[in-house]
């Protein structure tokens, strides 16, 4: 089953719902329901927003405010998998630029897209604050320090 169809399938079955129920009616809790609602879809379908406004009687415009002022929620989907490429000067300098290649090549997308099946979506960044480690390549939160181009592909099939 393609990843699209199970997570039209996901937010028709109940998780939501589930998801929803426990905070019925609590407006404070709008903030962890979306961010639960994220960690099970890894992003934030707009059905789901309309349930959530309804069941928290939270009118839609002050969710699609909250939704897009905090990084963390994405309107849009996102793969299972959260690859970030760092691009910043001394990334750069030792070799960057070809991971990035490399991670292009093998998954088919660029940064800022997800790929068609939902596994991964790729970021660049500016600097991770690990420039020693540099290039890095971070999958999930797994830092990949002193990444060679040779690698990547092995580190991107371990991911399911
Ligand atoms: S430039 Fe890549 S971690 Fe700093």
């Amino acid at each position: 089953m393609k990843e699209r169809e199970k997570v039209a399938r996901a937010t028709s079955n109940g998780k939501i719902d589930q998801i929803i129920e426990k905070h019925r009616g609590d407006a404070s809790a709008l903030i962890q329901v979306l961010l639960e609602i994220q960690s099970e879809h890894h992003w934030l379908p707009k059905e789901a927003l309309g349930k959530v406004s309804d069941e928290l009687e939270v009118p839609l415009s002050q969710i699609q405010h909250v939704a897009t002022f905090y990084k963390a929620f994405s309107l849009v989907p996102r793969g299972r998998h959260e690859i970030q490429v760092c691009m910043g000067t001394a990334c750069h300098i030792r070799g960057a630029p070809r991971i990035l290649d490399m991670v292009e090549n093998f998954l088919g997308i660029h940064p800022g897209e997800t790929d068609l099946d939902l596994k991964f979506s790729l970021e660049t960044v500016n600097c991770l604050g690990c420039c020693a480690m540099g290039p890095v390549m971070v999958v999930d939160r797994k830092y990949h320090g002193k990444a060679a181009p040779a690698n990547v592909e092995n580190i991107l099939k371990r991911y399911d």
